[in-house]
This record gives structure tokens, C-alpha cells and sequence, in this order.
């Protein structure tokens, strides 16, 4: 099975790419499943229903999530309605929502997706090593198709947590930081892995953000209020090739297109 994993989708820039080409990329890769990371798809932080459906209509399948999943109160209540929303795994236990799910694809096949964040300058959830294998105990018997998307800040957890998985799931994809990094491969036992997929959203910005807001922020130190950039936008992700008898991947290849307004 092919899969398109695409980095996170900051806001209407980023959804409206979504509405207009993923089904051209779909196409052309010739991809069987789409999972796209949501956490700043709602104006550049969290995601609401109309939003996550917004993105469902235009293709995508499943929507992982990362640190701003919390930044719009409705999911809260939202996302135990909707199983196709998945936020990371190792929040503590009680949290509302789910941190992975199992899902038919083509021909009888399913897929795990599996959402955990990282802890490297970021909140101190429960580890995000040990909680993937926990989670891993309990799909093995239904599939051995697995993305992870790990959200996390540095390159060492994320190639970490590759090495960690390595052979025993099919993928797993850093998001996060916005920035696609140029490392996708196959390592050594057969998972594909990219440390970052990059950002679905405005081009010329900083994260997502008018550049003039950010400079600002850095040089004067003083609050500023963060506005999405405008101009044109840019589509990431990564396909991969998963061979479904192993579960093991055959290639991952990174996309980096830039999209007109
Ligand atoms: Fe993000
Ligand atoms: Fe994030």
C-alpha cells in the first residue's frame, strides 16, 4: 500500500492546498491512504469540527495532532465522536480522544496510525518510547502496517525514536517543526523514516507566520500579537511504499511542492 503522510497544515493557507491539489497528488503518487497532522489547521493553532471535516472532504483519511491539539476547546468534547482524529499517544491516561487507531485502506488491509509527542524542550508527557511499544503489544495481532508520526522538536529524539522502532513498524514521520529535513530513508531493518515532514501552508513565513511578526518578536523581545503569512503556499509530506505481507517499507519519498495562490 502507498501512503501520503503530510506535514502540519497551518491554517486556511494550508487547508485551502488541501482542497485544491490533494486530490491531483493523490493521483499522481498513486496513493491508497492520506494522513495529514491538524494540530495548527484551525487558524494556525488547534483544529474544530468544521475544520477536521473541511479536511476529511478534501481527502484526508486520518488526522494526527501534536502540542497545540488542546487549542480550540471544542475537541475536547469533538474528538470522542470522532475516531479518525488522533492525538498523541502519551498524554496521561484519562485524556479525551484516542492516541492510535486501526484503519481499513484497500482490499481487506488496514493500517495503524499511531500519534506520540516528544519531550525534548516540550511538555513533559509519559515516554513516548516506552508507551509506542505498549501500544504495539496491543495492534500487532490486527496489522503489521504502522505510521508513527512522532511530533517532536529535536533531530535526536526523532532519530531516536526511528532506530527504536526500526523493523517494527512500517514508518515514522517527524512533524513539528514546520521545516522538511532532506534525511528520508529506509534504515536499516526496513522502516522508513523522515526526521521532519515539513508544513502544508504560506511559503514565505516563519512556521506558518508573517516573517515581519516574528523578526519583530526576536529583535524588540515585546509581545506580538502572530498572524498566518499571506502569499503563496507550499505542499509537504512524504509518500511511502509499505509492502503489507511484512509490514516493512520499500521507499519513502519526501514532496516539497510549491503552490500558487
Ligand atoms: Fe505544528
Ligand atoms: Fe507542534
Amino acid at each position: 500500500m502507498r501512503v501520503l503522510v503530510v506535514g502540519d497544515v497551518v491554517g486556511k493557507p494550508g487547508r485551502q492546498v488541501l482542497a485544491r491539489e490533494l486530490g491531483r497528488i493523490v493521483e499522481e503518487y498513486n496513493v491508497d491512504f492520506v494522513i495529514a497532522n491538524g494540530e495548527n489547521a484551525a487558524g494556525g493553532n488547534g483544529i474544530t469540527r468544521s475544520v477536521a471535516e473541511e479536511m476529511f472532504d478534501s481527502g484526508v483519511d486520518v488526522i494526527t495532532m501534536g502540542n497545540h491539539v488542546w487549542d480550540k476547546k471544542e475537541l475536547v468534547d469533538y474528538i470522542e465522536t470522532e475516531p479518525r482524529i488522533i492525538r498523541p499517544a502519551n498524554y496521561p491516561p484519562g485524556t479525551p480522544g484516542r492516541g492510535f487507531g486501526i484503519f481499513e485502506v484497500k482490499d481487506g488491509e488496514s493500517l495503524a496510525v499511531i500519534n506520540l509527542a516528544g519531550r525534548v524542550f516540550m511538555e513533559q508527557l509519559d515516554c513516548p518510547f516506552r508507551c509506542v511499544k505498549e501500544i504495539l503489544r496491543q495492534t500487532i495481532n490486527s496489522t503489521v502496517n504502522t505510521i508513527v508520526d512522532f511530533h517532536a522538536e529535536t533531530t535526536s529524539e526523532k532519530g531516536a525514536m526511528g532506530y527504536w522502532l526500526d523493523g517494527q513498524v512500517s514508518a515514522v514521520c517527524g512533524t513539528h517543526t514546520h521545516v522538511q529535513t532532506a534525511d528520508a530513508k529506509i534504515l536499516p531493518k526496513g522502516t522508513a523514516f523522515i526526521t521532519d515532514l515539513g508544513m502544508t501552508g504560506p511559503a514565505n513565513s516563519v512556521l506558518g507566520i508573517d516573517p515581519d511578526l516574528i523578526v519583530e518578536k526576536f529583535v524588540s523581545h515585546m509581545p506580538v500579537r502572530f498572524q498566518l503569512a499571506k502569499g503563496p503556499s507550499q505542499f509537504n509530506g512524504a509518500v511511502i511504499e509499505i509492502n503489507s505481507v511484512n509490514g516493512l517499507s520499500c521507499s519513502i519519498e519526501s514532496i516539497n511542492l510549491p503552490i500558487e495562490v
